[in-house]
């Protein structure tokens, strides 16, 4: 299989089960020149059932871009929930907004702008209530740190997810020198190392090409 048959899968699926309602957001993403990095759209449809498989009424994403994954776990916590993004580029930011304004959510999302590792301290300085789910997909070299992060600012029983931790299969390899790779290594031992932690990688492929998502859960007393 290649690179091209798994895109002309997504469509089938997109085509099938996703619909193609956020064109508008990828045709501003790339008139503003964001890079489109965005989840793909049978990943974004997987993240808003993941957020209502678990009742999410609470979100925090590190990472927006033009919030097209916003949207998504936006429409998962539905009219009463809220999502807090986590934003380093004003630019990327101020496109987000329009986005989920034209998705009709931004009443629900409040994007922060600043690097997520000044937002977070901040955030958590406001004592607020834990979050259900946290999906990171930001700075790949601070997703241990993003982790951690979350553990403080969740309850047993929430969802952590982490993006991109798979990279081309490059994490099969030790000794690789590249940063994202080393990263993404380091979030899957944390993972496994953490006592409050219990998680799983699942690979994909799709238009994004060979990647995948880190999954776990925090664990309380009772597990
Ligand atoms: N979640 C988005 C894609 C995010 S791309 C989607 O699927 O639609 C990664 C984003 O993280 C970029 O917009 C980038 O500017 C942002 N980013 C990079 N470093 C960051 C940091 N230190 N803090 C917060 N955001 C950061
Ligand atoms: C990159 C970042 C992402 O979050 C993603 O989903 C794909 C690629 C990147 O930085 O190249
Ligand atoms: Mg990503």
């Amino acid at each position: 299989m290649t690179s091209a048959e798994w895109a002309e899968v997504d469509r089938y699926l997109v085509e099938t089960l996703v619909g193609d309602g956020d064109s508008e957001t990828f045709r501003a993403n790339a008139a503003a020149g964001l890079p489109p990095i965005d989840v793909s759209p049978p990943q974004g449809k997987f993240l808003y059932l993941i957020a209502k498989s678990v009742r999410a009424r609470r979100v925090l994403e590190v990472g927006t871009l033009g919030g097209y994954s916003t949207t998504w776990l936006a429409r998962a916590v539905g009219k009463s929930g809220q999502v807090v993004t986590l934003e380093y580029e004003p630019r990327h930011a101020q496109v987000a907004r329009a986005n989920l304004e034209r998705a009709g959510v931004a009443e629900r999302v409040e994007v922060r702008v600043g690097a997520a590792l000044d937002s977070l301290p901040v955030l958590a300085e406001e004592n607020p209530e834990p979050f259900d789910l946290v999906f990171i997909d930001a700075d790949k070299v601070n997703n241990s740190n993003y982790v951690r992060w979350a553990l403080r600012l969740t309850r047993p029983g929430s969802v952590i997810l982490v993006d991109n931790v798979v990279r081309n299969g490059r994490i099969a390899d030790a000794n690789s020198r590249d940063a994202a790779v080393r990263a993404s290594r380091e979030v899957i031992e944390l993972i496994r190392d953490e006592p409050r932690l219990d998680g799983t990688v699942l690979q994909t492929v799709g238009s994004k090409g060979w990647d995948g998502l880190a999954y776990a859960i925090v664990l309380g007393e009772d597990d």
